[in-house]
């Protein structure tokens, strides 16, 4: 059975508002690392997207499978896929409105995000680079972890290649707000379509900043709040430690990019009032040095369109930001700093 566009929109939740029959949506998105846990499985929520009209697939393994296979489904998008070369890499990255990129390494059990810089700050510099080259003007999403450090290391490589769009640059913390309002419904009983928990601060750890003052529970406290931030915080252990070597979460992740991405997509084609958090280069604590913030962004035609600042934290919530601010400022200047020394 064909799969219909409204079947898909059922699957991002919160559902979404429908487009006028007459506009016109194509976009052409690539995935770099296409062929992995996460990539493959995004690649199938992509393939099911009704805005995208090409579905570039990279990987340095098993691209052209992977596309080979998705390339069957009955939806309209033509899927290609590329394995590893540099001209497979232009040719994946040359038109792209979008560019998702999952390739790298996932944590072991007893792994921070962290311990993945040494293998995955090279890979995501030298995609970077191929960007800069073939896609300047893409919206560029980064998953591959440390986030906190790979977002600044694309941003570094794009200014010295004179390129850098700081409104076209995310890094995907969507899967904590995922989480968060998931474990709060659990909490609630309520259901998660209908929570929305605001994400500020990092995507690693204690930098993870769910503001549940503002989710419509201020109520929650105590030692149910320290324990629903800490299952936020350190979700992602669960799934290494459950995996047990065989690698991180995929298929929740696989949701979250696909769910910003559709956020972004849609904003691109004209939709208005799309808000997601986002890792993104951020005036809030420049004067600290620290250049990159999660915040609650709203999207746009351009890409990110205005930043929410939240108004008020609650004393619980400031000292968590106390808390991670030193730790962010730490990820971000590793990432700056990888660039300049191996430039
Ligand atoms: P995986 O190992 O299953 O897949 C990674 C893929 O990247 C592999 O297919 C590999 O061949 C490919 N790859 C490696 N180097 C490449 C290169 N230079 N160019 C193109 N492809 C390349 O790993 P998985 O589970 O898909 O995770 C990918 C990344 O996403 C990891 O860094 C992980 O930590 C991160 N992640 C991020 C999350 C987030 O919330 N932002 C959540 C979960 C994981």
């Amino acid at each position: 059975f064909p799969v219909r566009a409204a079947t898909l929109r059922n699957l991002y939740h919160p559902p979404r508002r429908q487009f006028s029959a007459s506009a016109v949506h194509s976009s052409k998105v690539s995935i770099l690392g296409a062929a992995g846990g996460i990539g493959q499985s995004l690649a199938l929520l992509m393939k099911l997207n009704p805005l995208v009209s090409e579905l570039a697939l990279y990987d340095i393994k098993g691209g052209p499978g992977v596309a080979a296979d998705l390339s069957h489904i009955n939806t309209q998008s033509k899927v290609v896929g590329y394995g590893s070369s540099a001209s497979g890499l232009a040719h994946t990255l040359n038109g792209s409105d979008m560019i998702l990129i999952p390739a790298g390494v996932p944590r072991k059990p007893g792994m921070t995000r962290d311990d993945l810089f040494s293998s995955n700050a090279s890979i995501v510099r030298d995609l970077a680079k191929a960007i800069a080259d073939a896609a300047p003007n893409a919206n560029i999403l980064v998953i591959t972890n440390p986030v906190n450090s790979t977002v600044p290391i694309v941003a570094e490589v794009l200014k010295s290649q004179g390129v850098y769009n700081s409104k076209r640059l995310f890094g995907v913390n969507t899967l904590d707000a995922i989480r968060a309002s998931r474990f709060i419904s659990q909490i609630k009983g309520t259901d998660p379509a209908n929570e929305n928990v605001p994400i500020i601060g990092g995507h690693s750890g204690i930098t993870i900043i769910p503001l549940v003052s503002h989710s419509g529970h201020p109520d929650i406290s105590g030692t149910t709040l320290d324990e629903l931030i800490q299952h936020i915080q350190f979700a992602g252990d669960e799934v290494v430690q459950a995996k047990d070597g065989a690698g991180s979460a995929t298929l929740a992740m696989a949701l979250a990019g696909a769910r910003f991405a559709d956020s972004l997509l849609r904003a691109n084609h004209g939709q208005k009032g799309i808000i997601e958090t986002a890792f993104v280069d951020n005036p809030l604590y420049k004067d600290q040095g620290i250049d990159f913030f999660a915040s609650m962004v709203e999207l746009g035609p351009d890409g990110m369109q205005k930043i929410h600042q939240v108004d008020k934290l609650s004393p619980y919530e400031e000292n968590m930001l106390k808390r991670a601010l030193p730790d962010l400022k730490k990820n971000i200047n590793r990432g700056v700093d990888f660039v300049k020394e191996t430039a």
